[in-house]
């Protein structure tokens, strides 16, 4: 963290039984939620949800033990936020700056029901997108997690963006998932070159890497784990993609921030406006990216 007087002003945002702020790992600026159903933590570097857990479950977001922690690196595992852009992008950060800026903490609060609602703001003039607004993240702790990336566009302008809410999920076993609520849809496979494809499966099961972009979706999606005896259940508003991604042997080897072996424990499942259904956004006009993580036993 980098001065005591950022502590302190950040200290005043706490909540005593309910939101705690103290370095984390690596020093970074970390929020630590309580409510009476859940913990969560929240990183100010990428706004970035690094945990969540109900009372009595497994954690419901997955967190790579070699993640790194620092100002100029992505975390990896929580919910990542993809934004203005989403994938590679030559000469710029893949999936876009957010995830590499320290946001602004702009209220806590507690509400009577238990809930605690976080909200965040991206500094202006970060990167150098084409990009020119205002950006809040609300996270909303229960005994669900309620994620909200509201856009704001204050210029004279239209504004073109990506968003995607990059959610990795605990898994117990990824050879024993099925993901639910994606039939019909279709899809870009990247590990088949972009591939536009069709899913014909009632349900995707991973045997392979997985690496889709299911195009024009609003569907709730269902991950159903046996093997943790749960299923996690993702709603969405504002979004018209969904991605799945699991990045199998190779890709887990060849990657520095993930262990070889992490790949059986964790599954993304990601919900936003990317490719086709990147968000155009007139002037004055606001639009909100919304997913809401639950989970129920099976
Ligand atoms: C997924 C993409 O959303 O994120 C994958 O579809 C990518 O292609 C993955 O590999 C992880 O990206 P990164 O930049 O965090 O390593």
């Amino acid at each position: 963290m980098e001065s005591t007087e950022n502590l302190r002003l950040l200290k005043e945002h706490e909540i005593t039984g309910a939101v705690a702020i103290s370095p984390g790992q690596g020093g970074l600026p970390r929020l630590v939620i309580t409510t009476p159903f859940s913990q969560a933590e929240i990183y100010l570097h990428g706004a970035h949800v690094t945990a969540f857990q109900k009372n009595g479950e497994p954690p419901l977001l997955w967190m790579s033990a070699k993640s790194l922690f620092a100002p100029d690196k992505a975390i990896r595992g929580g919910v990542p936020i993809c934004f203005p852009w989403f994938g590679p992008r030559t000469g710029a950060p893949a999936h876009g700056y957010a995830r590499l800026t320290e946001w602004n903490l702009v209220a806590t609060s507690a509400c009577p029901d238990g809930r605690v609602t976080v909200r965040l703001r991206l500094p202006d003039k970060v990167g150098e997108a084409p990009y020119s607004g205002s950006v809040e993240y609300i996270v909303t702790v229960g005994s669900t997690l309620t994620l909200e990336l509201q856009v704001n566009n204050h210029s004279s302008e239209s504004v073109i963006f990506e968003e995607m809410l990059h959610t990795y999920f605990t898994v117990g076993d990824i050879t024993g998932v099925s993901v639910k609520g994606l039939h019909g849809v279709h899809y870009l496979d990247k590990v088949a070159g972009n591939a536009l494809k069709n899913e014909d499966d009632d349900v995707i099961r991973f045997t392979g890497e997985t690496d889709r972009v299911y195009l024009e979706t609003t569907h709730t999606v269902e991950i159903e784990d046996p093997k943790l005896r749960r299923i996690i259940r993702v709603e969405k508003s504002g979004s018209a993609s969904t991605v799945v991604w699991n990045p199998w042997v190779a890709k887990s080897k060849a990657m520095a921030d993930f262990g070889d072996e992490e790949f059986h424990h964790m599954v993304c499942v990601e919900s936003g406006n990317v490719g086709p259904a990147q968000t155009t956004l007139a002037p004055g006009v606001a639009n909100t990216l919304k997913a809401v993580l639950a989970s129920r036993p099976a």
